[in-house]
């Protein structure tokens, strides 16, 4: 592997390392301000109850405790309740009832951590707990308890309905079809859980009437503006910062209760108030993901020609309705749900329900509920081939857009922008040994061999890159980013971009942008994010939409100031601009190549010793706004291969083939180590993780010793592939990928554990599949020969 640094795209290693290999980064608990305060909430120990009183006397005689807020105080200045990504309001102390367990009631603020956390044993809350809705399936049953009683009129836990594709056209396929198939499957209520938890400190200026927030959230921008408009105060006298995050994946999108805590606490006390959740808050109240039941049909012939799919799905979206998408979209892109096959219609239909859960319902690793789809369409796709008896290789082969389809519009209005699909699954199995595979798992059959060998294949199309203004927005924000470049006299750089990483390596591959477009080294390119004092506006990171948008903006300002530089260098050079031509790094005259000048020394020049010509502005720099005008459609094939252990029910996955295809990469290195981890997770959805729940909506998994985080030993050395082929409208052809391999591999592994267990006439088990659950399936079944 190459480490040396190369002046545009190419393995690199990532920047951001020398400060995190050595304990330098800076997360909001490392930041320290003098005099600051500690917060500390009080939770809910009840799914569902109502707040008869609180009394808080004890703990504010507490020495050394400052303040205590609880929903009373937040109602006094009109806080106690704040919207969500979604349009719902969510309370930020509850004031009438406890809706969770876990939710948040009231607030702290001591010297130090301790007193805080001390403080909160002393406040009494009188509960009067309430029959609670545990199971989506029976929220909408006439005797289930109304949990959003607060909303004007409402009468039931119904959230929305809302409908994609062609009723009329799947209908009329279904009832003719040769083949028809239904499978129930839930996708579990999972959580990101990311390393660092979430947390903020909040510092209000009384002198200046400036608010500083440090939080690591990954859209700074869009927090801010829902601060101005929430709290009033005026937007240019909020700055949030968000400095280096451990790992966001969707969880660190919207603003939670404890932010909003932490800037009362501030403005009450005249102090910083840091407060830093813990890992069962973490897990306990901030945003899930995932928690769908849904219902997929496929209607198909008989020689495995795949016509229409239609689905059902109930969505549980907890006790507010704080999911985190664009606006017109309800469900995500849940829609997208037809995969990546040539399928003649589609139709599906969502309804969104309140549980006593914790709310959020976030795009964890995947463009909003694409997750979702992609388990559901693969999951189907190996429910009709095992009913078929056909390979699930060759079901897919026969059913793949074909690459003269693209660009492609899907049965439910996606524009899929470009692709390959058979060449990437025919990687996939031959970098597989895909025969050989089905020849060892024959052979194997046959001779009675206890262990079981599973094969499973998924086929993923991603949509990411969110996205084009006039379809996409949050809460009336559209989704472009801006991006701003400055070329110093001596031809350094400093790239200012609104995207946030939260540990994808923005910093180098963002600078590999600047130098490919504009032949200097990625090193003497700066990149600054996560402070709204200092970058542009944009919507921040999630949902990969980092690259395809953030990316886009940062190349096409590159461009602007090399056409800047075009007019510096044509008076420098005493030729016409036309006459002129770009080689990495230099203008020089057409046909005389020695005649010619650096981008150091235009940069130079451009700062002064050169007369430019009428209207031309010196200096090297430009700014622009990038509106994608669609999204950028990453796919790939994966295929796992399981061993089970029909006694304990174990899983071993021994191999795991991921041929992606992100169009061109920028740093192949950072996308190789983003498709670790999204593989890694995709083992720790399809084995491991549940947000579990007793009947009574006690929390069931709120440390990480019943929540499963897979590790190296659950993992198989991963073996990956790769086709390029480029977004066509992408300024660089780039793709995102940050979430492709969560969003393709747990189908995968979930098909494999499936594949194994064919013998003993098993079609279908829930994920996770844990020993027990597998264990549990396999439960007086005789093996089928
Ligand atoms: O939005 P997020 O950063 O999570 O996802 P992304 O845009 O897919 O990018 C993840 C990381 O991979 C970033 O450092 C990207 O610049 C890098 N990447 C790349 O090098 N080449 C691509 N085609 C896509 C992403």
């Amino acid at each position: 592997m190459t480490t040396s640094t190369p002046m545009g795209f190419g393995r690199m290693h990532r920047k951001e390392d020398a400060r995190f290999i050595r304990g330098r980064g800076q997360y909001v608990d490392d930041v320290q301000l003098p005099g600051m305060l500690h917060g500390a909430i009080l939770r809910s120990p009840h799914a569902h109850a109502r707040i008869l009183s609180v009394d808080t006397s004890a703990a504010e005689a507490l020495p050394g405790v400052k303040a205590v807020i609880t929903g009373e105080t937040l109602a006094g200045l009109g806080l106690a309740w704040m919207p969500t990504l979604s349009k719902d309001v969510q309370a930020v102390l509850a004031t009438d009832k406890v809706r969770f367990q876990g939710q948040e009631v009231a607030f702290v603020v001591a010297e130090d951590r301790y007193i805080a956390r001390d403080a909160l044993e002393l406040i009494e809350v009188d509960y009067e707990p309430l029959p609670s809705v545990i199971d989506a399936r029976t929220a909408l049953a006439e005797a289930a308890p109304v949990i959003r009683d607060d909303l004007d009129g409402k009468k039931d836990n119904h959230i929305f309905d809302w409908e994609a594709g062609d009723r009329a056209h799947t209908e009329a396929i279904f009832e003719r079809a040769e083949v028809r198939v239904s499978q129930d499957m839930l996708y579990p209520r999972v959580h990101p859980a990311p390393l660092e938890t979430c947390g903020a400190l909040a510092d209000f200026d009384k002198v200046t009437g400036k608010l500083t927030v440090w939080c690591p959230t990954q859209a700074p921008h869009a927090h801010r503006t829902l601060y101005a408009m929430v709290a009033g105060l005026p937007e240019h006298k909020i700055r949030v910062i968000s400095p280096d995050i451990g790992g966001g994946f969707g969880g660190k999108v919207g603003i939670y209760p404890g932010y909003v805590c932490a800037i009362v606490g501030s403005i009450v006390t005249g102090k910083p108030v840091k407060w830093m959740e813990d890992r069962s808050e973490n897990l306990m109240s901030t945003a899930f993901a995932r928690d769908y039941h849904m219902t997929g049909e496929i209607a198909a012939t008989q020689d495995g020609r795949v016509q229409a799919i239609r689905v059902k799905v109930l969505a549980d979206h907890g006790a507010f309705n704080g999911t985190a998408q664009p606006t017109k979209f309800p469900a995500g892109f849940f829609h997208v749900f037809s995969g990546s096959y040539d399928i003649e219609t589609a139709h599906c239909e969502v309804t969104g329900v309140y549980s006593n859960k914790a709310p959020g319902g976030v795009a964890y690793a995947c463009s909003f509920r694409i997750t979702e789809a992609v388990y559901l369409v693969e999951r189907l796709m190996d429910v009709l081939a095992y009913e078929l008896g056909m390979d699930p290789a060759e079901l897919r082969m026969k059913n793949l857009l074909r690459a003269d389809q693209f660009p492609y519009t899907s049965p439910t209005g996606w524009e899929y922008d470009s692709g390959d699909y058979p060449r990437t699954l025919a990687l996939a199995m031959e970098m597989a040994g895909y025969d050989k595979l089905r020849a060892e798992q024959a052979e194997r059959r046959a001779n009675g061999d206890r262990r079981l060998m599973g094969i499973g294949l998924s086929f993923f199309t991603e949509a990411v890159g969110a996205g084009p203004r006039k379809h996409m927005d949050i809460l009336g924000l559209g989704m472009a980013d801006g991006a701003e470049l400055r070329v110093h006299p001596t031809g350094k750089a400093v790239l200012r971009v609104s995207c946030q990483s939260q540990g994808q390596g923005h910093e180098t591959t963002f600078a590999q942008i600047v130098a490919e477009e504009l032949g200097i080294s990625p090193d003497d390119v700066d990149v600054v994010h996560g402070d709204t004092d200092q970058t542009p506006f944009g919507l921040g990171t999630y949902g990969s939409r980092s690259t395809p948008v953030s990316g886009a903006a940062a190349a096409m300002v590159t461009r602007k100031v090399r056409d800047r530089a075009k007019l510096v260098a044509s008076a420098m050079l005493e030729v016409a601009p036309d006459d002129l031509e770009w080689t990495k790094g230099r203008w020089s005259v057409k046909g005389d190549p020695k005649h010619g000048a650096t981008i150091q020394e235009i940069a130079l020049a451009s700062h002064g010793a050169v007369e430019l010509p009428e209207g031309v502005e010196g200096h090297l720099d430009a700014t622009c706004v990038y509106n994608p005008p669609n999204l950028t459609y990453p796919f790939g094939a994966y295929i796992c291969v399981v061993d089970v252990d029909p006694d304990t029910g174990q899983v071993d996955v021994r191999r795991f083939i991921a041929v992606d295809d992100c169009g061109v990469r920028i740093n192949p290195m950072i996308v190789e180590g983003q498709i670790h981890g999204g593989l890694a997770d995709g083992i720790g959805m399809a084995l491991m993780q549940l947000m579990a729940f007793d009947e009574d909506g006690n929390h069931l998994g709120a440390s990480f010793m019943d929540y499963l985080l897979p590790t190296a030993v659950e993992c198989p050395s991963w073996e990956l592939g790769e086709t390029v082929t480029p977004s066509p409208h992408h300024p660089i052809g780039a793709k995102g990928v940050g979430e492709s391999a969560t969003v393709g591999s747990p189908a995968a592994v979930v098909n494999a554990v499936l594949d194994a267990l064919k013998p003993y006439g098993i079609r279908h088990a829930d994920m996770p599949l844990t020993p027990s659950n597998v264990w549990r399936a396999i439960q007086g079944r005789p093996i089928r020969t």
